[in-house]
């Protein structure tokens, strides 16, 4: 998990510096599966809706690592903001202890 931290503090470093290369590599390195909050026995047990928004983040990643080498920045950050808000959704609605979040 604390690679999609890392991973997209990664990516808006390298939207300051206009960095395609570094923006490519890190959002590939995360569709891959780097930070994958689910482990194969957790993603058996995970509701649906949990497991649907770790699969999308990961495309979103991927979609965005795609995209990197010839969509305008702007573009390219509003893909990137949309992703996070996966990251927010997700730990808005789901606690891995049971309690509200
Ligand atoms: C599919 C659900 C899901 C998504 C999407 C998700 N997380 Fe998490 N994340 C969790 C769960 C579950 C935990 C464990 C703590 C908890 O219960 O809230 C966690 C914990 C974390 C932690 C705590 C540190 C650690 O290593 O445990 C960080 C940091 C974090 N997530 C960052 C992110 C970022 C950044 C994104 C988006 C790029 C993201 N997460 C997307 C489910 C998710």
């Amino acid at each position: 998990m604390l690679a999609f931290l890392q991973g997209a503090e990664s990516i808006s470093y390298g939207f300051a510096e206009q960095d395609r290369a570094l923006i490519g590599e890190a959002a590939r390195e995360l569709s891959r599966g780097a930070g994958d909050p689910l482990g194969a026995s957790i993603r058996a047990k995970a509701p649906e809706g949990f497991v649907s928004l770790s699969r999308g983040l990961r495309s979103d990643f991927g979609e965005l690592a795609a995209l990197s080498e010839t969509a305008e920045f702007s573009d390219l950050q509003l893909r990137f903001s949309t992703t996070m808000g996966r990251c927010v959704a997700c730990h808005g609605t789901y606690r891995s202890d049971g309690s509200a979040p």
